[in-house]
């Protein structure tokens, strides 16, 4: 990607693994300094060594999203060493196992609804209150295609993505006068951890064969596509986007 972040503070939450790990690579590559963060000391550390930024460039704070203590230390970390937050990337988030609503207990519907919602919106909340001192600032909430459209044995991932957009809707229309853009990005099934791992045990190739059937381009993306995306949504020549919900998903959501 030719997008330029030079300077430009960016807060990855979610950046052990998957799209995060994948974001802090190709943002750092573009000349960002970069504030992650995971739940997930040894991902994080993983990241951070394949990066071998200085702490000129990069800082590792490890962070629970759901926990409000930990989201204020982590934004707080980054403003204290770089001076600024310019872009912030809402990622971290988990899903469930492939089950019927009937069968989701009660325990793993409130989790998810901790990490994927309460998650984003403890983030916004430090985000966008650094961001108005600035008067500037980018959001991406990384949501799903299953924000969009129903996602069969998935209700409860899919009413979290559904709450990602509306937190992301109002937003915006709160801030739009504020210099402040927040996008939510929709990606469909991509290999990541996350979804190898819903993929895995026996039914797991038919699976991803289903998954891949059912989406137009016949196939799973690539977390290469989905950061590109991420990247264009932060981007400054991208100045006009907000409030806006964009899938990154094959067709899917068009069917
Ligand atoms: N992979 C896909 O196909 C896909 C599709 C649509 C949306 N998404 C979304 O993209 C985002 C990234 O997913 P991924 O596929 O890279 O998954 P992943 O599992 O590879 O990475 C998710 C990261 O979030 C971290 N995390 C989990 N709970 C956390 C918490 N409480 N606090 C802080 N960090 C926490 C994990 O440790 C992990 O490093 C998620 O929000 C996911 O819902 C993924």
């Amino acid at each position: 990607m030719d997008i330029r972040f030079d300077n430009k503070v960016v807060q990855i939450t979610g950046a052990g693994s998957g799209f995060g790990q994948r974001a802090a690579l190709e943002f750092g590559k573009a000349g960002a300094k970069l504030v992650l963060s995971d739940i997930n000391q040894s991902g994080l550390a993983e990241t951070m060594s394949q990066l071998a930024f200085g702490p000129d460039r990069a800082i590792a704070v490890a962070c629970d999203v759901s926990n409000p203590g930990e989201v204020a230390a982590m934004t707080k970390a980054g403003i204290d060493h770089f001076g600024a937050l310019d872009i912030a990337i809402n990622n971290a988030g988990i899903a469930n196992e492939l089950v019927r609503l009937c069968d989701i207990s009660l325990e793993d519907f409130d989790l998810m609804m901790a990490v994927n919602v309460r998650g984003a919106f403890l983030c916004m909340q430090q985000q966008l209150n650094q961001m108005m001192v600035q008067g500037s600032g980018v959001i991406v909430n990384v949501a799903s295609v299953a924000g969009l459209i129903g996602a069969p044995y998935l209700a409860a991932y899919a009413a979290s993505k559904h709450a990602v957009i509306g937190l992301t809707k109002s937003a915006a229309l709160e801030y739009a006068r504020k210099n402040i853009r927040i996008n939510a990005l929709c990606p469909a099934s991509c290999h990541t951890p996350m979804v190898d791992q819903v993929l895995q045990g026996d039914k797991g190739e038919k699976r991803g064969q289903d998954i891949a059937n059912s989406i137009p381009m016949g196939r799973l993306g690539s977390a290469d596509e989905i950061v590109h995306g991420m990247m264009w949504l932060c981007s400054d020549q991208n100045s006009f986007t907000t409030g806006q919900a964009l899938a990154f998903d094959g067709g899917l959501s068009a069917a």
